[in-house]
């Protein structure tokens, strides 16, 4: 056996390495002795020039990328889709190419806004997508195109994601519960959230085992267990961070999503099924309730 191959750390260039899972991914990883961290931020690399990629990955030669980077601001989408599709359908595509040529397998992280949401049950990674967006549209064509191009590739499909940064539901309602009186959240929207902490777990868990020779390319979707809807997930929420601050908010109330019109439409149901990731990897769903709690942790006690 090759010792060399054991010892050496896995080397990682993770690319949109400033978003929500691009930095809990870097954290993680540095923490675990078994990688090494090449973590580029737009600055660094804008996946939608070609010429940069093939630089950037010449420069590091590493044993994998992990595409982080997105354009993923739903709404805008419908007014920016040039923008858009550029980032998340060419550049997927561009990061793929240059993959290919240096023989370097690509992780990506696609999203549930590639289905409908008509299905209450829930979507397993065989059911026929039909993004409502320009959004869900162009990560479909990100997929589809990082398919065609490279198949030593992982597609991992995930869904609400919270972490202590950026634009996510978690921050946006402490925020909105600071400053009113009277809170709405949509209560026929269902879906799991999850942890940016907890997809980057994913990630490295696949990753160690896909070193270690398991031959298990393909699209997976991974969600915090426990279905809920952003009523509820906003109740708890508040709850959890009602241990350590005291907020303006007075009421929280339940509406139809017929009664929050936003520009871009979003699918009803957002439940990934995981049975794939279980059965070809062994990985669990944690329950986001717990993570939320790790967070509240994190926010007020760091
Ligand atoms: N957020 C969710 O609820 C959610 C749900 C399902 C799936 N996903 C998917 O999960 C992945 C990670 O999401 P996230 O929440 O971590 O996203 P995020 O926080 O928005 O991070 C994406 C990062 O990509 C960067 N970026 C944008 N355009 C780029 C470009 N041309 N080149 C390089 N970097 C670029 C962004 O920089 P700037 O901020 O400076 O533009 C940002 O730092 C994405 O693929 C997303 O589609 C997200």
């Amino acid at each position: 056996m090759d010792l060399d191959l054991i010892l050496k750390p896995v080397k990682l260039l993770v690319t949109g390495a400033n978003g929500q899972v691009g930095t809990a991914l870097t954290r993680l990883a540095e923490q675990d002795g078994f990688f090494e961290i090449v973590a580029l931020s737009k600055s660094d690399l804008d996946i939608t020039d070609a010429e940069q990629i093939q630089q950037k990955l010449a420069d590091h030669l590493p044993d994998y990328v992990v595409n982080c980077a997105a354009f993923d601001h739903v709404d805008e989408a419908e007014q920016q889709s040039g923008l858009c599709y550029a980032v998340n359908s060419d550049g997927v595509e561009k990061l793929a190419l240059a993959c290919g040529d240096l023989s370097i397998p690509m992780f990506h992280l696609s999203t549930d806004y590639v289905f409908d949401g008509h299905y209450a049950s829930g979507y397993t990674e065989d059911d026929e997508v039909a993004p409502l967006g320009i959004y869900g549209d162009s990560k479909w064509q990100g997929e589809e195109r990082l398919r065609l191009v490279l198949p030593e590739h992982i597609i991992l499909r995930v869904s609400w994601l919270f972490s202590e940064q950026g634009n996510n539901f978690v921050l946006r309602m402490l925020d909105a519960a600071r400053n009113a009186k009277e809170l709405e959240a949509v209560s026929d929207r269902r879906g799991c959230p999850t942890s940016a902490v907890d997809v980057a777990r994913v990630i490295l868990a696949m990753l160690k085992q896909i070193r270690n020779g398991a031959e298990a390319w393909g699209t997976y979707h991974y969600c915090g267990a426990e279905i809920t809807n952003r009523y509820d997930f906003c109740k708890e929420i508040l709850i959890a961070a009602g241990h350590y601050e005291s907020f303006e908010v007075e009421q929280l109330v339940p509406i139809s999503s017929k009664d929050y019109v936003t520009e871009a439409l979003r699918p009803n149901t957002s439940v990934l099924i995981c049975k794939k990731l279980l059965s070809v990897f062994g990985i669990r769903q944690r329950p986001w309730r717990q993570e939320l709690q790790w967070l509240m942790r994190n926010i007020y006690e760091s």
